[in-house]
C-alpha cells in the first residue's frame, strides 16, 4: 500500500530518495521546475542529461516516457525526468500521456531501488494541463501502478501553488 502525501514546497529541498522532473523532449533544462531542478543540482546534472542518445533529433525522451539520472548536489539520490504532454484541447492523448509519465516514473523508481518519490504538477505549468484533471489522473495512476509497485512506500506531490495543492487534497482524498 503506497502513502500519498500532497505537499506544498520546492521539491528541489525534499529528502526522497527520486524526485520527478517535469522536463522537455531535448532534456537539456528549461524553465518553471526543470529550470529550478537544474540549478540545484547543478551542471552535471546538464551533462548526464546530455549522454542519452537522441531517439530522433532533439528528443532525448519522448513524451510520455522518462529517464533517470543522478541527483547530484540535491538531497535526493535520483531525479527521473519524464515529459508531460501540451495540452491541445484533449484530444491529442493528453491524458494518457501524462498517465504514462505517472507510470512510468514509478517503473523507473522502483528499477533503481528508490523506496519514496516525489512529483511536481506534470504538465500543470507552460504545458497548460487542466489543474483538476491532472490531479485526479495522477492520483488514479500512482495509486494503479503502485499495485505492482509494492517497494515504493511513499509518494509527495509537490504543490507550488494552491490551485494544485488544492486539487491534489481534493483527488487524493
Ligand atoms: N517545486 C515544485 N513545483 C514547482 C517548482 C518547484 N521548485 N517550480 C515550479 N513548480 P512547469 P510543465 C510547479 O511549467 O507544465 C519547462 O520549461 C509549477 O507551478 O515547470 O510540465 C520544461 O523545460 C507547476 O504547477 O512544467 C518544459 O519545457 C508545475 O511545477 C516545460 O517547462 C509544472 O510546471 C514543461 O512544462
Amino acid at each position: 500500500m503506497i502513502d500519498i502525501e500532497v505537499q506544498r514546497g520546492d521539491i528541489t529541498k525534499l529528502d526522497v530518495d527520486a524526485i520527478v522532473n517535469a522536463a522537455n523532449e531535448r532534456m537539456l533544462g528549461g524553465g518553471g521546475v526543470d529550470g529550478a531542478i537544474h540549478r540545484a543540482a547543478g551542471p552535471e546534472l546538464l551533462a548526464a542529461c546530455r549522454v542519452f542518445p537522441e531517439t530522433k533529433p532533439g528528443v532525448r525522451c519522448p513524451t510520455g516516457a522518462a529517464r533517470v539520472t543522478s541527483g547530484f548536489r540535491l538531497p535526493a539520490r535520483y531525479v527521473i525526468h519524464t515529459v508531460g504532454p501540451v495540452w491541445n484541447g484533449g484530444i491529442h492523448s493528453e491524458r494518457d500521456l501524462l498517465a504514462s509519465c505517472y507510470r512510468q516514473s514509478l517503473w523507473l523508481a522502483e528499477a533503481v531501488g528508490a523506496a519514496s518519490i516525489a512529483f511536481p504538477a506534470i504538465s500543470c505549468g507552460i504545458y497548460g494541463f487542466p489543474i483538476v484533471e491532472a490531479a485526479e489522473i495522477s492520483v488514479r495512476t500512482i495509486r494503479l501502478a503502485a499495485e505492482s509497485h509494492t517497494a515504493i512506500r511513499s509518494a509527495v506531490l509537490v504543490a507550488f501553488d494552491d490551485e494544485v495543492f488544492d486539487a491534489w487534497t481534493e483527488a487524493a482524498r
